[in-house]
């Protein structure tokens, strides 16, 4: 109940957050920008807040945020294939951000860095001890990734050559046009 209503807050916002996403892109473009890089939103149910937070009820993430995730990527990429036409002089690509195919299991396997679940929107439990290696975990915290994941990321937007990354081609491409 709760979380349908967490769906449908998000996927209002999604839908006003990508008609001004359209704006400030033509406005980049009207002031010379030709080369766009979008990153998607990554499985946001997965994250150890969400988790927390609403309960999963038997999966290992809150899939209907996930859903969201990927009604809002759907919506993303539409809107990237109206711009790279409408646009002219401008191309676009589209970046997935976990930069390959999800094991869901293992990200929350893999959790946060700190103790998460202290409720009330911590981050982290206020004075837990963090993790002694951080790349070991997706997340620092809560919600937030950790460094070493963020450079597998940057990595697979750079130079990955799978379209499931990167859409119709990565930042190295782009570069070269
Ligand atoms: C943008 O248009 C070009 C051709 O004009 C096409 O090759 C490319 O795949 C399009 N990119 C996207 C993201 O739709
Ligand atoms: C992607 O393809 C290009 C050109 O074919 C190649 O130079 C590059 O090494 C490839 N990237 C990866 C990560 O394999």
């Amino acid at each position: 109940m709760v979380v349908t209503n967490v769906f449908l807050f998000f996927f209002d916002l999604s839908t006003r957050f990508l008609g001004l996403i359209s704006i400030y892109y033509q406005i980049l473009y009207d002031n010379g920008a030709r080369k766009f890089a979008v990153f998607g939103v990554p499985p946001i149910g997965c994250t150890p807040n969400a988790i927390s937070l609403y309960g999963t009820n038997g999966p290992p993430c809150v899939d209907i945020l996930n859903q969201a995730a990927v009604l809002f990527n759907e919506k993303l990429q539409q809107l990237i294939r109206e711009l790279n036409k409408s646009l002219i002089k401008a191309k676009f690509t589209y970046l997935n951000p976990p930069g390959a195919p999800v094991d869901i299991e293992e990200i929350v396997k893999m959790g946060a860095c700190c103790k998460t679940g202290g409720g009330a929107g911590e981050l982290c439990v206020r004075n837990s001890k963090p993790c002694s290696d951080s790349k070991k975990h997706i997340f620092w915290d809560g919600v937030h990734i950790t460094e070493c994941q963020m450079e597998i990321m940057a990595q697979n937007a750079y130079s990955s050559n799978n379209t499931h990354c990167a859409s119709p081609f990565n930042i190295h491409k782009l570069a070269m046009l």
